[in-house]
């Protein structure tokens, strides 16, 4: 049966530490598995923007030997030329496998029920798991042990600090996040999450306010206030979210040898500042590479071919 990639949730501990393993093997040989996707297609449906999404799909899906197809959004129309259940009905028919970046997270579901190739969702208003496996990975090259470490996401909850919760939960790290009031994690997604944490030991604490969630943290994560698809709110947004700024003053709370994540696109100036950004402390880069190798391995996961 086919194996989709919708949410970190869906996957076990031991699945986890196999991407990751073969992430690493990936990143220090780029052109290892090139024969795996040979005569594969993939195709990426974007209905969103996307720098490092897109780029790292492409270029992972090359090194891996196969072929890519980026569909934009009028390219398709997904939902509007025709049904989801059309689209991936034709689309199973010439394809390997689909990523797919959209708004409603149902959209994603609608495509992978009707689809009979893996579907890998490349980010949804409620999800983002391809980002938040590369985190994890990403702290985990910097750290001993996760299951030491403290992840305290600071600003809007959203896709990306869901698919954080789901990843440090599964693998028995903590997690803490700051937002205001009227800005915090979906329910289902938090009661899952604790649900999840209460097997794997995990601690899950909600926070309003940035400097006490923040105190002895080993890693500080934020995200844009208003995520693709709120662009109206951006102002609004901009006056609630304020304090919940990414600075010197609030990181000097953390471990001095606190690790500063930002999944990029970042807005310098409002959720961080160039000075942290930019700091030795920043790893925001090494997020952006290993979405690469984290790809790649999913990929292989889903795909076969490393055998
Ligand atoms: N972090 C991330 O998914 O970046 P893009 O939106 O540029 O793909
Ligand atoms: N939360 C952001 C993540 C971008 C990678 C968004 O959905 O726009």
């Amino acid at each position: 049966m086919k194996k989709d990639f919708i949410a970190v949730k869906d996957l076990s501990a031991q699945e986890i530490e196999s991407i990751f393993s073969l992430a690493k093997e990936l990143k220090k040989d780029r052109l290892k598995y090139g024969d795996a996707l040979k005569g594969k297609s993939v195709a990426l449906i974007f209905q969103k923007p996307s720098n490092r999404t897109r780029v790292s799909f492409e270029v992972g899906v090359f090194q891996l030997g196969g072929h890519t197809i980026y569909l934009k959004p009028e390219d398709i129309s997904l939902g509007v030329r025709e049904s989801i259940k059309d689209v991936a009905k034709t689309l199973s028919r010439y394809l390997d496998a689909i990523v797919v970046r959209t708004f409603a997270h149902d959209i994603v579901l609608e495509l992978a029920k009707y689809s009979s190739i893996p579907v890998i969702n490349g980010l949804s208003d409620l999800l983002h798991p391809c980002q938040a496996l590369s985190d994890v990975f990403t702290i985990k090259e910097k750290v001993a042990k996760l299951n030491n470490v403290t992840l305290t996401y600071v600003g809007d909850g959203n896709n990306v600090c869901h698919s954080l919760l789901y990843t440090a939960v599964k693998i028995g790290m903590n997690m803490r996040i700051a937002t205001p009031k009227r800005y915090v994690p979906n329910k289902e997604v938090l009661a899952s999450a604790l649900d999840i944490a209460k097997k794997t030991g995990s601690k899950i604490s909600l926070f309003n306010d940035p400097e006490e969630a923040v105190k002895d943290s080993d890693v500080v994560y934020t995200d844009v206030w208003a995520s693709m698809g709120k662009e109206k709110e951006v102002w609004k947004r901009k006056m609630i979210f304020g304090k919940y700024q990414i600075n010197k003053k609030l990181l000097s709370l953390a471990k001095p040898s606190v690790l500063v994540m930002h999944c990029l696109p970042a807005h310098r100036g409002q959720e961080i500042t160039d000075d942290v950004m930019d700091s030795p402390n920043s790893i925001v880069f090494d997020q952006a590479e290993n979405r690469l190798h984290v790809q790649k391995a999913i990929l292989l996961m889903l795909l076969g071919g490393n055998k």
